[in-house]
């Protein structure tokens, strides 16, 4: 485990803005979990990773869209501007002058998976135009580049990002459905309740390590 860091730091990450509007309200985002997620030309697909703590994260469950915009190497003002700070407390757009982005895709919910932290979005690409041939920003980039002030603003964005995505990951409530024979166990999240059939008994339970099967998970639920 302690290996993780040297191990993701061997990467390297392209630097994305993420919109989404709901009527007049109007979201923004840095977003590295960005990726491509078919390779069929008829059915081109997008995957993003939102943590649920972000305003961008409210508009993009409310409107069921989202775009996306590759930024390039000038565009490190737009990281700070809309990566540091949360969209709840001010209008990050105000004052804003056009993006010009190296390219950009508008798209639309497909599907989504719960992991407690984020939502993992599929968007189908409806619209996307290439604009121009800049090398897009990626994060090493980005870390050479910031000064101290904005390291020290992106260590604690991210220290205070971490602590709340582990209280989601790790607070989540497992429903666990006992099984016909009276034994067995399956579970699914809180927020998914209808997956319980009828007839089967649901046992809530918050946080911990449970081991789900037969007579001694049944003990530790009650
Ligand atoms: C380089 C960088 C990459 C980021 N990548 C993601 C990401 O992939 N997904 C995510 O949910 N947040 C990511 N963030 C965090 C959000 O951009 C940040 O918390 C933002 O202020 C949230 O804004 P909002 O609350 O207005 O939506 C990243 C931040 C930075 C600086």
């Amino acid at each position: 485990m302690t290996d993780i860091p040297e191990i993701l730091r061997l990467l390297d990450r392209e630097i994305w803005l993420v919109t989404a509007a709901a009527g007049d309200r109007r979201a923004g985002l840095i977003a590295t979990f960005v990726n491509q997620a078919s390779i069929v030309p008829e059915a081109p697909r997008m995957l993003i990773g939102i943590a649920k703590q972000h305003h961008t994260w409210q508009l993009i469950e409310a409107s069921r869209a989202f775009t996306l915009q590759l930024l390039d190497e000038s565009h490190l003002d737009w990281v700070w501007r809309f990566g540091l700070h949360s969209g709840r407390t001010l209008d990050k757009f105000e004052g804003l002058p056009a993006l010009s982005p190296v390219a950009w895709m508008k798209c639309r919910v497909e599907t989504s998976l719960d992991t407690g932290d984020r939502t993992i979005y599929v968007g189908e690409v409806t619209d996307a135009k290439l604009e121009k041939a800049t090398p897009p920003l990626t994060m090493n980039f980005l870390l050479q580049r910031a000064p101290p002030e904005r390291m020290r603003e992106l260590r604690d964005g991210m220290t205070r990002d971490a602590d709340e995505l582990s209280r989601l990951i790790h607070d989540r409530i497992l429903v666990f459905l006992r099984g016909a024979d009276g034994r067995s166990f399956t579970t699914c999240t809180a927020g998914r309740r209808r997956c319980a059939p009828r007839g089967l008994a649901k046992i809530t339970y918050t946080g911990g390590a449970i081991d789900p099967s037969g007579d001694r998970a049944a003990h530790r639920l009650r």
